[in-house]
């Protein structure tokens, strides 16, 4: 079936917030512990840091990193993980009934993120080498390889606070001890535990899925927005310019959902930067059709939450913007065996093997959708964090002691990042046929967004959720844009187009086949020119 896409070149949706290609590490499962951190391993450094983990976390091209929950955090004590190693507590994790022994905390995980942005971190626009390909069709990673002397990018670190089982008074002992530069006891402890300079961090979450009644603390949306209201009202005191997170929902079903972000942001609206959004996605009863639509969902949630902000805006008469941090992302086989916790009085396991779903070539395309979706709804959407890192729900997996590897959902995450970090989002049409789904009814079987890249050239970033149709699509390149281009001619344009596909819709990447699926170049992509027109296909 044919379908076009048409990209107007001067209206802007808005930039590409670089914090959209965030992710998330949680002390959960693996994440951690024989994730990121496992000193025994043959690549670790001094810090007992996976080396191999590291070179992959820079090719996935994230930005920065929610920690340390999730549900974990709202039984945290933060103090736990900090200090001499060998003093530090073990504790109960009720959230995935384990036990953390507190071997990592806030310093390493400073250290960690500082050591990702050593020789270049996240491959930044700046280091995307200069094609002169003057458009790009397609989730395209560039060759990094050979960039000239990347400037260094350490992902930013994004903290939660624990407002399950704890308040206002260790939010700010927390927020001291991490921003004051000295000179108090608080903050004189954090240097004598090895860290000079402030870890300055600029946002902060407020808890964490705190409508959710599996969360530890759970609360009504009136007490959360009180609780809310005064940690904020505090924290500010410390520090204005702080960037603070407000739980909104923990999914778009949720029975609260709506009635819990207008509560919430009626206590908080002048007082916090961001409300999240949480979303998490899988075939319900082997609907894999509906599944391919997930983005339909994610987009009808991040609308809704926008009017529900701009509602609450206008009712204050508030000239001040509240943006969505849509900080847990992903698909997530929830419910199924991978995902159950341990049980037992006596069984509180160290670092088991949870949630450690192993991703499909659908589950990639989904992934690649829900991008797809983030990125069209830039001018709501400022944060973004797939949920998580390594092992747990994750784009890396590691085994203890061995390799680590790409799962599928790594790929498009890593070539959207490459190619849309420094970008600006443009306004686009999709006009094509429709899939038919049981849960959203006709959907655009093409989903697309383009994105003016950092350097000028365009890259459409394209989704097919049809199981069984091919497409035939079309993008004419916009007069108005060549003659602004540096190539500026019909000739000049070319393109670069790669595709992740599988026969096999249930393809993964083991650890015995580490590169089953990919992104590979699409041949068949091409331009046309018609004496002053030029289009892709
Ligand atoms: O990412 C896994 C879990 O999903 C998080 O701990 C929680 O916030 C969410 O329910």
């Amino acid at each position: 079936a044919p379908a076009t896409i048409t990209i107007n070149p001067y209206f802007a949706v808005a930039p590409v917030n670089r914090r959209i290609f965030g992710s998330f590490v949680e002390h959960l499962g693996r994440c951690v512990y024989t994730g990121i951190c496992e000193p025994d391993h043959p690549t670790a450094d001094e810090h007992g840091f996976r080396q191999d983990v590291i070179d992959l976390v820079r090719e996935l091209g994230v930005t920065a990193v929610r920690y340390p929950g999730g549900n974990f955090v709202s039984g945290y004590r933060w103090e736990d993980g900090v200090g001499p190693r060998d003093q530090r507590p073990r504790r109960l994790d009720l959230a995935w009934h384990s036990t953390e022994t507190n071997a990592f905390g806030l310093h390493e995980m400073a250290e960690w993120l500082e050591k990702v942005g050593e020789k270049g971190g996240e491959p930044g626009v700046a280091e995307i080498n200069d094609t002169s390909a003057t458009t790009a069709e397609s989730t395209e990673a560039p060759d990094v390889s050979s960039a000239a002397t990347p400037t260094p990018t350490a992902p930013e670190l994004m903290e939660a606070i624990n407002l399950g089982t704890r308040g206002l008074q260790e939010a700010l002992d927390l927020l001291e001890y991490a921003n004051i530069p000295g000179g108090t006891t608080l903050s004189d402890a954090r240097r004598a535990n090895g860290r000079e300079k402030p870890f300055s961090i600029r946002m902060w979450c407020l808890g964490n899925e705190m409508d959710g009644p599996w969360q530890l603390g759970h609360k009504s949306a009136h007490d959360y927005g009180v609780l809310a209201a005064d940690v904020a009202r505090g924290m500010r005191q410390i520090d204005p310019d702080l960037e603070l997170v407000v739980c909104g929902s923990s999914s778009h079903g949720m029975p609260t959902f709506g009635e819990w972000e207008r509560t919430v942001l009626e206590h908080t609206y002048d007082l916090v930067d961001f409300v999240s959004c949480h979303a998490y996605y899988k075939p319900v009863n082997g609907d894999i059709s509906s599944f391919l639509a997930s983005g339909v969902d994610m987009d009808g949630f991040i609308k809704d939450v926008g009017s529900v902000i701009d509602a609450v805006k206008a009712q204050r008469k508030s000239t001040h913007n509240v943006a969505i941090s849509f900080d847990e992302w992903n698909v997530w086989y929830a419910g199924e065996e991978a995902s159950r916790t341990p049980e037992g009085i006596g069984n509180w396991p160290v670092a088991p093997r949870l949630l450690e779903d192993q991703y499909s070539a659908l589950d990639a395309v989904v992934v690649g959708d829900l991008l797809i979706t983030l990125l069209r709804n830039a001018d709501r959407v400022h944060a973004a964090s797939l949920a998580q890192l390594v092992n747990v729900i994750a784009p890396i997996m590691t085994e203890p002691g061995g390799p680590a590897w790409r799962q599928t959902i790594f790929h498009p995450f890593a070539a959207v990042a490459a190619l849309a970090k420094g970008g600006t989002v443009l306004e686009s049409r999709t006009d094509g046929p429709t899939v038919t789904t049981a849960a959203y009814g006709d959907v655009p079987m093409i989903d697309s967004v383009t994105v003016r890249c950092a350097d000028g050239s365009l890259a459409v970033f394209v989704t097919n959720r049809s199981l069984d149709s091919s497409v035939d699509l079309t993008i004419p390149i916009p007069e108005s844009w060549l003659r602004e281009d540096k190539a500026g001619t019909v000739a000049g344009v070319s393109v670069d187009a790669r595709t992740l596909h599988d026969d096999d819709i249930n393809a993964r990447n083991t650890i015995d086949d580490q590169n089953h699926v990919t992104l590979q170049s699409n041949p068949t992509a091409h331009v046309e020119t018609d004496d002053d027109r030029a289009s892709v296909h």
